[in-house]
């Protein structure tokens, strides 16, 4: 702390871990509704594959918010031997099983495994990560499908907080299939959120800070901690950080998470900004819940 007291003021937290907490109430009572009605609930299965620590806690996660909201799950784990014959065969009973509303296969696969062959394999009424070429492509146009869980709980937590959007510049950071790509789009589209004007800028993007200094909002999701700095973004700027890497360290657990915004700097300079933990993480997580509910309310297996 440092002893002379300088006037700042600190940009609005966006809180993800009480907005997920609405939504995963919302979603309990729909579910209490349905089972309150003598019909069986929501089913969600998911994948795992070998025993990565972040990946076994991202599945643990989910199994734990299947219960709190009242959903029945199911945890398929394979050995990081298992063949694609084998896992295409399970997506396959997957597919046909009338028990199961949605499934995900946890990312990333070992590599004698063909990812985009794994998802392609999966019926995109049941693909509640919307990672499916079919739901990326509606995406993109526009038409009703599952969003991506944390693309879409960025645009809750925007929505919730009531961030203004329209004509505003967005830059993202990072073009991955599961976040920068699809969020990249979705800034981009004719509704709210969204009618951003947006730049995605990536690894071979020089001088990044040119770009960020002219963003109202911009979305980090490269893994690299602590990247983004105050003095890198515009007064004002709401910034949503999508990073949690595992630094290790001498806490108890061997690590802390640590998001790609120098949160202490640019809490100063921004308007809005999301915590790691707390932001856009939760979010994530409630809206595979709701990707999941959505699937069971359209499975041509319920009415
Ligand atoms: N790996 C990192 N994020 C995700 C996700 O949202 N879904 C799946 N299936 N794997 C992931």
């Amino acid at each position: 702390e440092s002893k002379s007291k300088s006037i700042s003021i600190m940009a609005k937290i966006l809180d993800g871990l009480k907005v997920s907490k609405e939504i995963k109430k919302e979603i309990r009572a729909d579910v209490d509704k349905i089972v309150a009605g003598k019909r069986r609930p929501p089913h969600l299965v998911a994948i795992l594959v070998g025993s990565n620590g972040a990946s076994m806690t991202y599945v643990n996660n989910k199994i734990k918010d299947c219960k709190e909201v009242g959903f029945k799950s199911s945890l398929i784990k394979f050995s990081s031997t298992v063949s694609e014959a084998e896992l295409l065969e399970t997506i396959s009973e997957l597919n046909k099983d009338k028990d199961v509303d949605g499934f995900i296969v946890q990312l990333p696969l070992p590599k004698q495994i063909d990812q985009e062959k794994i998802i392609m394999a999966i019926d995109p009424r049941k693909d509640v990560d919307g990672f499916h070429p079919e739901n990326f492509g509606k995406m993109a146009l526009e038409m009703d499908t599952f969003l991506p869980a944390t693309p879409f709980g960025i645009l809750t937590l925007l929505e919730r907080y009531q961030i203004d959007t329209k004509g505003k510049h967005c830059v993202i950071i990072g073009r991955s299939r599961i976040v920068g790509k699809p969020m990249s789009i979705l800034m981009g589209r004719k509704d709210f959120p969204g009618n951003s004007t947006v730049t995605l800028t990536h690894s071979y993007t020089p001088h990044i800070e040119d770009f960020t200094k002219n963003a109202d909002i911009v979305i980090t999701a490269l893994g690299d901690p602590n990247f983004l700095k105050g003095e890198m973004i515009k007064k004002g700027a709401v910034v949503i950080d999508v990073g949690i890497t595992r630094v290790e360290d001498n806490t108890e657990k061997g690590y802390t998470l640590t998001g790609d915004v120098d949160f202490e700097s640019c809490k100063e300079i921004a308007s809005a900004i999301t915590p790691v933990p707390g932001g856009v993480g939760p979010m994530t997580r409630a809206m595979l819940m709701k990707n999941t509910i959505l699937a069971y309310k359209t499975s041509v297996y319920n009415d």
